[in-house]
C-alpha cells in the first residue's frame, strides 16, 4: 500500500539518481514546502546539500529560530544564514504602498539570496565541486495551475518572496512535484521535522511587511510580532489551528484611537484579527471564533503590548475582502 514511508523512499531514490555526486543548494523560507523539500534532499545526499536562509526580519516570533535551530537539529543540514534585517528595513523605509512593498521585498530577497549563493559557490568551487542543482518546493497544485510542462516551478516567482531569477544556471530538483499539501506535511512529520514547521499555516512571503498598514519600521514590527504571537498562542491553546485556515494579525500603524488604561488616557494603534476559513485561499469566510477566545486575545494584547489599545475583528468574507489587508 501507498504510505508516507514509500513516498520518502521513492523520492530519496529519485533525488540520488538525479543529483549523483553533485552539490545542491536550497533556499529555506521558514515555510513547510521548502523545509520538507530540503529535508528530503538532505536525507538523500547529506552533505552535498547546503541550505540558505535569508532572514529578512519580517518573520513572526520564533520563526527564524525554528529554521536556524530546530530545523538544523532535526536534519543535520548545512545551513548558511544571511542576516539581512538591516537591508530590508532600509529598503522599505518610508514606503507604505502595498505593491511597492512587495516589489522591494522581492527584489531585495533575490539580491540577498544571490549574494549568499555567490559566497557558497566560491567556497564550493575552491573545493573543486561547483553547485549544479537548486531545490524548489513546487507542489502538484502549482504544476497543474501552470499547465503542467517544465518551467512550472516559476509560476510563483513574481508572487513569492522565494521566487528566483529567470537566468538561473542551476538544474532544478523538485521532490514535491507529485504531492499535495497534506502529503507534504505527512512527509515532513515522517522525516522528523518539528510540528511548528510541519503544521505551519499559510504565511505570505513578504511576511509582516504587508501586515503593517503604513510604512515598516523596527518598532512597528516588534509591536506586531508580539501581538501576533499572543493571538497565535491563544488560537493554538483553544485547539482551533486546524479549523482556521490562517489568521493574519494586522497592525493599523497609521491609525490611532483614544483609550483609557490604568491611570490615564492612551492614544494607541489598533490591531486587526483576520481569522478565515478556506479551502484554497481563493475564497474565504471569516471564522466564527468563540467569544471567550476573542476576549482572551483582546485582553492579553491590550495588556501586554504597549502601544496597542484596541483589538478589532475583521468580519469580511473573500470576496469582497482579500485575506491579507495589503
Ligand atoms: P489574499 O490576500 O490575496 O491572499 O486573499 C491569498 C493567500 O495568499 C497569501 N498571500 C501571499 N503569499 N506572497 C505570498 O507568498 C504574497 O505576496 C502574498 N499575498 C498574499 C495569503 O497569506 C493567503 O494565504
Amino acid at each position: 500500500s501507498w504510505t508516507t514511508g514509500n513516498i520518502v523512499e521513492e523520492q530519496v531514490a529519485r533525488i540520488r539518481a538525479q543529483v549523483g555526486n553533485s552539490r545542491v543548494i536550497c533556499g529555506l523560507s521558514g515555510g513547510v514546502d521548502s523545509a520538507v523539500a530540503a529535508a528530503l534532499v538532505q536525507r538523500a545526499v547529506g552533505d552535498q546539500l547546503t541550505c540558505v536562509f535569508v532572514d529578512h526580519g519580517l518573520l513572526r516570533e520564533g520563526e527564524a529560530e525554528q529554521v536556524e535551530r530546530d530545523f538544523v537539529a532535526a536534519t543535520g543540514v548545512n545551513l548558511y544564514v544571511a542576516n539581512e534585517q538591516e537591508r530590508f528595513l532600509s529598503a522599505l523605509a518610508g514606503v507604505s504602498d502595498p505593491e511597492t512593498k512587495r516589489k522591494i521585498i522581492g527584489r531585495e530577497f533575490i539580491r540577498a539570496f544571490e549574494e549568499a549563493e555567490r559566497a557558497i559557490m566560491s567556497k564550493a568551487e575552491a573545493e573543486g565541486e561547483p553547485i549544479r542543482f537548486l531545490v524548489q518546493g513546487t507542489l502538484y497544485p502549482d504544476v497543474v495551475e501552470s499547465g503542467g510542462g517544465e518551467g512550472a516551478a516559476n509560476i510563483k516567482s513574481h508572487h513569492n518572496v522565494g521566487g528566483l531569477p529567470e537566468d538561473m544556471k542551476f538544474e532544478l530538483v523538485e521532490p514535491l512535484r507529485a504531492l499535495f499539501k497534506d502529503e507534504v506535511r505527512a512527509v515532513g512529520a515522517e522525516l522528523g521535522l518539528p510540528a511548528e514547521i510541519v503544521g505551519r499555516q499559510p504565511f505570505p512571503g513578504p511576511g509582516l511587511g504587508i501586515r503593517i498598514v503604513g510604512d515598516v519600521t523596527q518598532e512597528r514590527l516588534d509591536l506586531l510580532r508580539r501581538a501576533d504571537a499572543i493571538a497565535r498562542a491563544e488560537l493554538t491553546s483553544a485547539g482551533l489551528d486546524d479549523e482556521v485556515w490562517q489568521m493574519p494579525v494586522v497592525l493599523l500603524a497609521d491609525v490611532r484611537s483614544v483609550g483609557v488604561q490604568g491611570d490615564g488616557r492612551t492614544y494607541g494603534h489598533p490591531i486587526v484579527l483576520r481569522p478565515v476559513s478556506s479551502e484554497d485561499a481563493m475564497t474565504a469566510d471569516w471564522s466564527r471564533l468563540p467569544y471567550d477566545l476573542l476576549a482572551r486575545i483582546s485582553n492579553r494584547i491590550t495588556n501586554e503590548v504597549d502601544g496597542i489599545n484596541r483589538v478589532v475583528l475583521d468580519v469580511t468574507s473573500k470576496p469582497p475582502g482579500t485575506i491579507e489587508w495589503e
